[in-house]
């Protein structure tokens, strides 16, 4: 992993006391890839490498200690001059971590509750070396004052800034409502930032949505959690503090989470979501010299965006359409064994080895449903995940979810129709 480039803005922090030289607002996790650090975590229990994998606060791979806080995920906090940022849950160094040996020890998984329970002598040990070593990170180096919660009235409020939720608060704004919108990213646009358009539909919403911005009737925040709903209220986590919004009308647009598949070594540092990597790519760091993508969806959006990417930068993408069944590599993702074909037919005959230094792995995405089921909507299960079911983008009075998270496909089309809808 290296950057393309010099960085524009550049900053500089240390990464375990060594000088890292960033781009100023970066998400860190993009700093620390572009300064070739693929594994940036340890697992809790049997300490193997992690690295960033999804981008959008959904695994663990980018956890560190950054000033003295620890676990925090270094893909949704800026780059800035001065941060120390230091690996967390390693006995001995990032390398080396001494406690690596429990997943040789137990390469067929560890119950830790029964581990040696009743041996006398050896229990007692066991225990407090368990202890010892259990959980994430250490205590913060200073205490934080806790803050009160603010309660606000808003007129309409939308939860998540990606294509829908941009289309969703501009469609309001033309109804001539006052339209908030916030997002948990460092920056709005959602899967907007992974295809970076330069032209066509999807450069129009984000045109669109930037012009009703500038003229005072969005009023967008990025770093703003909404992190749950009680009722009619909406607790939302930003970086002043809590508040408790009760709007008018609420329009959840969570998207989707990426799909995770279970194959031997989807954890290894190197694999990540297609969506994660063009979003890296994108802030101008390649995520490998030789990229596997491996592909299951039917939906070539991002995968096409990569492919256009790779032509630009002259870096090398083998495509495979198949189920990725092994990848090897410890600390390093070193190469992809993917099973011919669409389907998830373990029996079908043909493994493919493809040699690489990044997997890339493109799957149906499933619907980030969990604040519209808070809300009281139906979820139904589909082969993809839970999806939200609402009676024309209604959930109950006052309560709307668009996008993917109700099962629109990622196209601007339907997009902007859905939201003139519920607008
Ligand atoms: S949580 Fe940060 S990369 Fe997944």
């Amino acid at each position: 992993m290296r950057r393309i480039g010099e960085p524009e803005k550049p900053i500089r922090m240390t990464y375990d006391g060594a000088e890292i030289v960033a781009n100023d607002g970066e998400p860190m996790a993009v700093s620390l890839l572009g300064a070739g650090h693929a594994a940036v975590a340890r697992s809790p229990k049997f300490h193997r490498p992690r690295g960033p994998a999804c981008m959008r606060a959904a695994c663990d791979g980018c956890l560190a200690r950054v000033d003295g806080v620890p676990n925090v995920m270094t893909c949704r906090t800026p780059a800035r001059d001065g941060a120390e940022i230091v690996t967390q849950n390693t006995l001995g160094t990032r390398d080396v971590d001494l406690l690596r040996v429990t997943d040789w020890f137990f390469p067929k998984g560890m119950n830790h509750h029964e581990l040696f329970a009743g041996v006398v002598g050896v229990e007692r040990i066991m225990q407090g070396f368990a202890r010892r070593v259990a959980g994430l990170g250490k205590l913060p180096a200073q205490i934080e004052q806790s803050r009160t919660a603010e309660r606000r009235s808003v007129d309409a409020f939308v939860i998540g800034s990606g294509p829908s939720g941009m289309c969703a608060a501009i469609a309001l704004a033309e109804k001539s409502r006052r339209v908030e919108i916030v997002d948990d990213a460092l920056e709005l646009g959602g899967s907007l930032r992974a295809l970076a358009p330069k032209s066509g539909a999807w450069r129009e919403i984000e045109d669109d949505f930037r012009q009703m911005v500038n003229a005072g009737k969005i009023s967008p925040r990025i770093r703003t959690t909404a992190a749950a709903i009680y009722g009619d209220d909406v607790l939302v986590i930003g970086q002043q503090g809590a508040e408790v919004i009760s709007a008018k009308t609420t329009v959840i647009a969570s998207g989707a989470h990426d799909g995770v598949l279970a194959f031997e070594g989807n954890d290894v540092p190197g694999v990540m979501s297609l969506r994660a990597a063009l979003f890296v790519l994108s802030r101008g760091v390649l995520v490998g010299k030789k990229i596997a993508l491996v592909s299951l969806s039917d939906d070539s959006t991002f995968a096409d965006a990569l492919t256009e990417r790779a032509v630009e930068l002259g870096i090398d993408v083998v495509t495979s359409r198949g189920l990725p069944v092994k990848v090897h590599g410890t600390s390093r993702a070193r190469s992809v064994g993917v099973r011919d074909g669409k389907s998830s037919d373990r029996n079908a005959p043909k493994v493919r080895r493809l040699s690489c230094d990044a997997v890339v792995v493109d799957t149906p995405r499933a619907p980030a449903y969990e604040l519209a089921e808070q809300a009281g909507s139906r979820i139904e299960h589909r082969p993809d995940g839970f999806f939200v079911v609402t009676d024309r983008g209604k959930i109950r009075d006052g309560f709307y979810a668009v996008g993917e998270v109700v099962g629109t496909r990622f196209d601007a089309k339907a997009m902007r129709a859905a939201a003139r809808q519920i607008a």
